[in-house]
């Protein structure tokens, strides 16, 4: 910026009487004529390194011998630089050190500098010399240089609250003229605070340069607020055309603050705790940094345990209930909690697989010890039961899978089951019935088992003997069933009903009369008391039976060699005799299938034998 300077310049118009007299005397002595330059002058602003421009500032003057340049420093001699001619347009460069090599003096007398330097603020002038007169004009150079921008150097690592620490250095190098650090949080301004906010500037001066680095340290107390604050720092300094300001980046800092809270945690899979899981407590604290290790207090353990934030319990009892706690190492501060262990107990007894007489008794207990109360109930087969089991008196029909279960609703997964598989087992009970159709034609023979395990019925009739295959049997429930048979005997005839399990056989009988002969369809009430003695029953029953099949055999002899003859002698059809013939052996038995043909057949041939028989 070049701003003429309104005062008037040291000029001196003189006629020079000896023109031999060299014009560096000459000037030196108009120089100590001269009043010194007072302020406002023209100044020019250079930028550190760049060349610097000094225009003369003076119209060519006629007879314009040559012209100079010369520097003025305060209180001392000027020194010239640069001389040139305009006659001889010769240019000369004075011996100056500090100006070797960095002048150039245009033919118009402007003169530049290359690589402007600190060094080279001075008061410039420019002489132009004619014949009888000097003229001068000075002109100002002022040098301005940037600074770098500033960095904050040396960072604390962290800050702690309640201690002042030095937080940084805030450096910017290598400016010119010296500019000024300000230290910002936020982007607000930080004054000085006694005991909390310090700051210390220093400038150095680089010797060579002249340049100026200034550095500015903060010493900071933080508090805990401010882990999040930006710090930075600002470099104001003077440019060529003004003020500027040059911002550094932004840093912040941990800020270190002690622990003014512990807090314990118990941590399981579920909501609540049972017997079985592992429970993880945790120990915070809230300062920064937070704790590493604490005191752990665990229920019956007489010293506290030291430990890293976690301690892990693993498969926790009914004893590990109780008030868990922890604390800073220094035990300065701590918080506490209560655990509880949930469990569940479950007693059946008796369990497993038990087997009872039919008739006996059987007390069930099924008792639960839980840490709630806790709802039991039962299952038989995987229905659910009304009310808990318990037998005085056992019947088949108590037999089966029996589950007392128990489980605790506020505890998630807590339950527990035990079984009671109850067998009922009972020798044969075997009760006769006989039943006559209603059209007289075949009798039904029913014997009612009991037992368990399900005793096999054998059908035996005197004169009949073994009846297997015949019989047809219901559904076997509850330890009962029953097995039938149909027929319609000729004659009065025994049948027998035997009953064998693994624990016993038993044998009953009953009389049936002829098909014939009309009798009571009562049902056998007589019952079977006749269990091992029933063998020597048995023996006469046998004989009797035995017996009976002889005499009936004898009889199918005679009566076929009678119808033999009577069909030799009667002359009967063929195939009326083959009937009879096929009928003959099974007069007894032939009536016992009902499956075999129908009602209406069983009455022809019934009839026919009673012909035969006349
Ligand atoms: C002096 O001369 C130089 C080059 O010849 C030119 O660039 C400059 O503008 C001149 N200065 C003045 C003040 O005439
Ligand atoms: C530097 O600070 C001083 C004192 O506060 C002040 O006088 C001067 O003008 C400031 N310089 C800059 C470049 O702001
Ligand atoms: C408890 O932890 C052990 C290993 O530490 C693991 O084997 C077990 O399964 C865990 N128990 C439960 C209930 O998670
Ligand atoms: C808790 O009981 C278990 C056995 O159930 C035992 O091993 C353990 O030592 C007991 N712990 C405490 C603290 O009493
Ligand atoms: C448990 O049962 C007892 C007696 O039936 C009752 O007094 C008590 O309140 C119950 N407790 C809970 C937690 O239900
Ligand atoms: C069956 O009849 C025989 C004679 O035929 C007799 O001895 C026996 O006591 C009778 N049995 C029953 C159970 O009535
Ligand atoms: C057959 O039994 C009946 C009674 O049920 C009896 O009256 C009759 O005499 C008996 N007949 C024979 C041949 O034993």
């Amino acid at each position: 910026m070049e701003t003429p300077s309104a005062a008037a310049s040291c000029r001196r118009r003189r006629r020079r009487r000896h023109p031999l007299q060299p014009p560096s005397l000459l000037c030196l002595l108009l120089f100590a004529l001269c009043p010194q330059p007072g302020l406002g002058l023209y100044t020019l602003n250079t930028v550190y390194g760049d060349t610097i421009i000094l225009p003369c500032r003076i119209e060519l003057p006629d007879g314009l011998m040559f012209g100079r340049w010369k520097y003025e420093i305060a209180n001392r001699p000027s020194v010239f630089i640069a001389f040139r001619s305009a006659t001889k347009t010769n240019v000369h460069y004075d011996d100056v050190s500090e100006y070797k090599d960095r002048l150039t003096l245009l033919a118009n007398y402007t003169l530049s500098i290359s690589n402007a330097r600190i060094g080279d603020e001075k008061r410039f002038v420019c002489m132009l010399v004619t014949e009888d007169n000097v003229y001068e004009e000075p002109t100002i150079v002022k040098v301005f240089k940037q600074p770098s921008q500033p960095t904050i150097v040396n960072p604390a690592t962290f800050l702690e609250t309640e201690q002042l620490k030095l937080l940084g250095e805030c450096i910017s190098k290598e400016g010119y003229p010296e500019g000024n650090l300000t230290w910002y949080k936020n982007g607000m301004v930080l004054k000085p605070v006694e005991g909390a906010v310090v700051i210390n500037e220093q400038t150095n001066v680089d010797e060579a340069s002249g340049l100026y680095t200034v550095i500015s340290s903060l010493e900071y107390m933080p508090t805990k607020e401010d882990k999040k604050s930006h710090f930075t720092c600002t470099m104001t300094y003077y440019g060529p055309t003004g003020r500027e300001t040059i911002r550094s980046e932004s840093v912040v800092f941990d800020v270190h603050y002690p622990t003014e809270k512990v807090k314990i945690q118990v941590i399981s899979e579920g909501n609540t705790i049972k017997e079985g899981d592992n429970i993880t407590l945790r120990c915070s604290g809230n300062g920064n940094p937070p704790p590493e290790e604490f005191l752990f207090y665990i229920p019956g353990e007489l010293e506290p345990i030291r430990s890293s934030r976690i301690h892990i319990l693993s498969d926790v009892r009914r004893n590990a209930s109780g008030e868990y706690g922890c604390s800073l190492t220094d035990k300065s501060l701590a918080d506490s909690t209560l655990v509880t262990v949930h469990y569940l107990d479950l007693s059946l007894i008796p369990s497993g697989t038990v087997t009872k007489q039919i008739g006996e008794a059987l007390p069930v207990s099924c008792t639960v010890s839980s840490s709630r109360n806790a709802t039991l109930f039962w299952l038989k087969d995987n229905t659910r039961m009304r009310s808990s089991p318990s037998f005085s008196n056992l019947h088949y029909k108590d037999a089966g899978n029996y589950i007392c279960e128990t489980t605790l609703q506020e505890v998630e997964g807590l339950k527990k089951r035990q079984t009671l598989t109850l067998i009922v087992e009972g020798r044969p009970q075997i009760k006769m019935s006989k039943k006559t159709s209603s059209d007289g034609t075949f009798k039904t023979i029913s014997c009612h088992v009991e037992g368990y395990p399900k005793p096999a019925v054998q059908w035996t009739a005197a004169g009949i003997g073994s009846l297997i295959n015949k019989a047809k049997e219901t559904k076997y429930i509850d330890g009962k069933f029953s097995s039938k048979i149909i027929i319609a005997p000729e004659e009065n005839v025994t049948l027998t009903c035997t009953a064998e399990n693994q624990l016993e056989r038993t044998i009953t009988s009953l009389n049936v009369s002829a098909i014939n002969i009309p009798e009571s369809d009562e049902p056998d009430e007589r019952n079977n008391d006749n269990r091992e003695n029933v063998n020597d029953q048995a023996k006469l029953i046998v004989g009797i039976v035995v017996g009976l099949l002889l005499a009936a055999l004898v009889a199918g002899v005679a009566y076929w060699l009678y119808m033999k003859k009577s069909k030799d002698v009667h002359g009967e059809s063929e195939k009326e005799a083959a009937q009879n013939i096929q009928n003959l052996p099974r007069t007894a038995s032939k009536h016992v299938d009902k499956d075999l043909g129908n009602l209406e057949e069983n009455k022809k041939l019934e009839e026919n034998n009673h012909k035969s028989e006349a």
